[in-house]
């Protein structure tokens, strides 16, 4: 068999973060204002943080200004509500972003639900899910819309072939089936879940497999279909006193085992997880050029 591919995520994201780049340039030139994000972090959660930073330093890179609105930990429901009304009612605010998770006491559906779907860049207003579902143009979540640009510029065809998703989550699970079964992608798709019985019968007969289900190592060899495309999205954090951090990241498959079997496979770190803040710039262009307005 030829050799496994593995699909560069930080060299992919790059060039998607170039193009954006070049694209915020032009719009610039042409007389319009930054492109603008709103990015709202409700206390201190350290994992959130860095990523609200991440946000902020790629952003700036890619010539989108973006405002980071940093709230206590014990600001009410009514007061975020208010702040997100605020932000949509903003002329000069293109996109919202609420970093999640929010504190137990905020309900997120609400927070959601209230953000102006033309200025939902996380891609998680009901009417932006509603709307990729019908093939209506829409903002689609990071992982997802990150997940089908690194296929599609890996050169892994779709049509016709069979997908399987393993996790059905709002962000990734359900939208990337939604993606992937698209009049024009034309994939055929199943997912599957936790409570999936004989899932490796299932997963074995995927063209393009992936796997979004939060359990480190669940995707090995026997379930895969020699040559098939290898999609990890998963971020688990695994015990490793050999680090100094005590832990390490391992995706929801079995690298090692799985490697060989693969004809093409996402590392992580560095597969899918660059390409999310990539897709959210691009996301943020599109917000200031009014795509889905
Ligand atoms: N927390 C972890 N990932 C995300 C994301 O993509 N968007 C938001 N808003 N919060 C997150």
């Amino acid at each position: 068999m030829t050799q496994t591919r593995i699909i560069d995520g930080r060299a992919v994201a790059q060039a998607v973060r170039e193009e954006v780049r070049e694209e915020v340039s032009t719009w610039i030139a042409q007389g319009r204002p930054a492109p603008r994000l709103a990015v709202v972090l409700v206390g201190n959660h350290p994992a959130s943080a860095s990523y609200v930073r991440g946000k902020r330093k790629a952003s700036a890179e890619a010539g989108v200004e973006s405002e980071t609105l940093v709230r206590d930990e014990n600001i009410s429901e009514e007061a975020l509500l208010d702040l997100v009304r605020t932000l949509n009612a903003d002329q000069e605010i293109d996109g919202i972003l609420v970093q999640l998770p929010l504190p137990e006491h905020i309900s997120e559906k609400r927070i959601i639900h209230a953000i102006d779907p033309a200025k939902d860049v996380d891609g998680f207003h009901p009417e932006n899910v509603g709307r990729l579902l019908i093939g209506d143009p829409a903002f689609v979540s990071a992982t997802p819309a990150g997940i089908m640009e690194l296929l599609s510029r890996a050169g892994i065809a779709l049509r016709g072939q069979r997908a399987v998703v393993v996790g059905r989550s709002n962000i990734v699970g359900k939208p990337l089936a939604a993606l992937l079964m698209q009049r024009g992608t034309d994939a055929t798709v199943t997912v599957c879940h936790s409570r999936t019985q004989r899932i490796e019968e299932i997963t074995r007969e995927a063209d393009i497999l992936v796997a979004a289900i939060g359990r480190a190592g669940f995707v090995t060899r026997n379930m895969v279909k020699p040559g098939a495309a290898v999609i990890d999205v998963g971020i688990n954090r695994v015990e490793d006193p050999t680090r100094a951090r005590g832990y390490r990241l391992a995706g929801d498959v079995d690298f090692d085992d799985v490697l060989e079997q693969a004809g093409h496979i996402t590392p992580v770190p560095g597969g899918v997880g660059p390409m999310t803040i990539a897709m959210l710039l691009r996301n943020t262009l599109a917000a200031a050029q009014g795509a889905y307005r």
